[in-house]
């Protein structure tokens, strides 16, 4: 049984539970904000040893709510418990960077997280299982976690562009002074990271091509490219700079809108961003775990096909696979990588 609309209880699995994000998101996903409000969740919560202590402390304050569609908590410290039966993992547990860190250097930091992860999923979790990586270098970890579960599709591991998504419609938004609900048909290509592809190439304002828009106001292509796309890929740097901490509420919010959007599908003709193993579209190599625009349906994620990637979006996206394809080659070296890979 899929948990698209179901009225059975789901079992979700939140790792990194008592940190930033996953301290915003179960209480959302309690309330209903991940499978809609007719769908109990159960909520199981990882966390390391040393966290556990305050992940209960979060299962108390989640009893305290007395949520209604909260059916039970339970708190782990071992990932092969707390994957058992686990139809929805939300993959967040891994540290953050801090001001002035590279993504790279989150590789070797967290990396071994998800091996470990992945083997659990492959032992226990439901037939059903889905999961988003949250953690960074998201891309990479969820290409390690589905190495290690060698029984699961890797089309069920997937990696968070969803804030990325939101942060390329905002920014539109604001640049045509329109609200989000006016813009349409963003889409983010390659890794969580500065080297995003940002493209507005199909994107609409009030339902007219956003290119020709922008250009209304002045804003041409050279704007786009120099200040549209760093501004949205550098995003979650400005964030670390200015609130001196990596984002937390956009991250939970673009989380659980990435489950329910996968889960409940899109709208017709319309497409999110997620990160998902290539089926070997658009010149991107099979395997690999790149953001593309895809579509959703009954609990599957298809990547949108046809679309022209002129020279411009061709020599950005595959600079941003070289990225990804030099943090598999890291994690390959570093013994990462499961049978699968
Ligand atoms: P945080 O430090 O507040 O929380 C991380 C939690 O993960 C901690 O409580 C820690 O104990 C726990 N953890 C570490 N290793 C674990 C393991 N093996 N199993 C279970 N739990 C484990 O960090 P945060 O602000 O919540 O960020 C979490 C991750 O999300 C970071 O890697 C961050 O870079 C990433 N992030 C991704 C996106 C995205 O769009 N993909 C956006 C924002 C943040
Ligand atoms: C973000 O995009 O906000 C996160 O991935 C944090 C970061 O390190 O950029």
């Amino acid at each position: 049984q899929d948990p698209v609309g179901s009225t059975q209880s789901v079992t979700v699995t939140v790792t990194g539970a008592a940190g930033q994000i996953g301290y915003a998101t179960v209480f959302r996903a309690a309330a209903g904000a991940l499978l809609g409000s007719g769908t109990p969740v159960r909520l199981r919560l990882l966390e390391i040893p040393e966290a556990a202590r305050a992940a209960e402390g979060v299962a108390m304050e989640l009893q305290d709510a007395a949520m209604p569609l909260l059916e039970s908590v339970d708190v782990f410290d071992d990932p092969t418990a707390a994957f058992d039966g686990s139809e929805v993992g939300l993959l967040i547990g891994a540290r953050p960077r801090s001001k002035g860190m590279e993504r790279a250097d989150l590789l070797a930091a967290n990396a071994g997280i998800f091996s470990v992860q992945g083997q659990a999923i492959n032992n226990g979790a439901a037939e059903n299982f889905r999961a988003v990586v949250v953690g960074n270098p998201a891309n990479t970890n969820a290409l390690i976690a589905a190495s290690h579960a060698p029984d699961v599709p890797a089309e069920r591991f997937t990696a968070l562009t969803r804030l990325d998504h939101h942060r390329a419609q905002a920014q539109l938004a604001l640049a045509c002074e329109v609200t989000v609900n006016d813009v349409d048909g963003v889409a983010i290509w390659g890794n969580h990271s500065a080297s995003q592809f940002v493209d507005l190439s199909r994107a609409t304002v009030k339902g007219n091509p956003a290119e020709e828009v922008l250009a209304e106001r002045g804003l041409d292509r050279k704007w786009i490219d120099e200040f549209f796309i760093p501004k949205v890929a550098n995003r979650g740097a400005e964030i670390i700079e200015v609130r001196g901490g990596s984002s937390v509420a956009s991250a939970a919010h673009a989380t659980l809108r990435h489950i329910r959007t996968w889960l409940r599908g899109t709208e017709e003709g319309r497409w999110t961003s997620m990160a998902v193993p290539s089926t070997g579209v658009h010149g991107v190599p099979q395997g690999v775990v790149s953001s593309f625009p895809v579509f959703c349906q009954d609990g599957d994620h298809r990547i949108v096909e046809p679309w022209e990637i002129d020279d411009f979006a061709r020599e950005r996206i595959e600079r941003s696979l070289a990225e990804l394809v030099e943090e598999r080659q890291a994690v390959e070296q570093l013994g990462l990588l499961g049978p699968r890979a």
